[in-house]
């Protein structure tokens, strides 16, 4: 038995990585799934791929979302899944700063458009596109970053705190109006997708990098997107159906210990 035949879910931000992941096992467990991106090449491509149907989707613009409404006026399950660090480039020289000294509003609204915006959107749609049933399942993709501090990423961080604690206004909200439509966060961290690559780079000391990046997470070593996509199953399915405004982490640990490192 399938977990979510019959179900309709679309995911956003699925060209790539956790994303594409996630839709990639929502239709290997008997979802009709609409992928989603700004990258249509990716999105189209990996769509032909594992059977779903492609819809372009820039999630922070609200016109985008009004015709995603009128194109699939109901779904059962939706990820908001679409975010940026606000490092992805190319850039015309460094990088932009993003700790809270030298970040331009410009780099903050960037990366809150998308992540924030396209997320109180998104569950918006959600509520609308199932409350015809009653009931269905958002997950919101949050962080480890939106539960603790990160001084150069503070647009990334306060964005997912945000995603974090809007993921549980949205499950009040919903438990209120007597919907069963279910709201919940997932908390990646350290998750080997292409949003590492400007970090790693291709150069001879990539794997030295990899290595100092997961040397303070106790399971020292990066995470699979298919890792995330099972979680994600999981809360898509009936069997999470007494889960709301919950937030599960999916980190190798990191956050289990104050220090992250067991045993010093
Ligand atoms: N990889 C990790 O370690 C990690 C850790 C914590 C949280 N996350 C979160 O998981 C989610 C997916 O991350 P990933 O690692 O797969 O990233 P990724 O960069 O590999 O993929 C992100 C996808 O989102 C799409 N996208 C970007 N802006 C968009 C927009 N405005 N509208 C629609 N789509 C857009 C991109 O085209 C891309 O396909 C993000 O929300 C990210 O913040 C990832």
């Amino acid at each position: 038995m399938q977990r979510l035949e019959h179900k309709i879910a679309l995911v956003t931000g699925a060209a790539r990585g956790i994303g594409a992941a996630i839709a990639e096992r929502f239709q290997q467990e008997g979802a009709h799934v609409i992928v989603t991106d700004v990258d249509a090449v990716a999105g189209q491509a990996l769509a032909d791929r594992i059977g779903a149907v492609f819809a372009r989707l820039d999630v922070s613009s609200e016109d985008d979302w009004a015709r995603i409404e009128a194109q699939f006026p109901q779904i059962d399950v939706l990820v908001n899944n679409a975010g940026i660090t606000g490092f992805e480039g190319p850039f015309d020289g460094a990088p932009p700063a993003h700790d809270p000294e030298h970040a331009t509003l410009a780099d903050w609204r960037a990366v809150h458009a998308v992540n924030n915006d396209g997320t109180f959107l998104g569950c918006r749609y959600g509520i609308r596109a199932m409350r015809t049933k009653g009931q269905g399942s958002i997950i919101n993709i949050s962080s480890r970053s939106g539960i603790v501090g990160i001084p150069m990423a503070v647009a990334y961080a306060a964005s997912k705190a945000a995603v974090r604690n809007h993921t549980k206004s949205v499950a009040l909200y919903c438990a209120g109006q007597g919907l069963r439509i279910r709201c919940n966060s997932i908390h990646p961290a350290g998750i080997m997708t292409p949003m590492w690559e400007p970090m790693l780079g291709d150069g001879p000391d990539r794997a030295e990098k990899e290595a100092a990046m997961v040397a303070d997470t106790p399971m020292r070593r990066f995470g699979e997107a298919s890792e995330v996509a099972a979680v994600a199953a999981m809360l898509a399915s009936d069997e999470a159906a007494y889960m709301t405004g919950a937030e599960l982490s999916i980190d190798g640990g990191i956050l289990a210990g104050s220090a992250a490192t067991p045993g010093q």
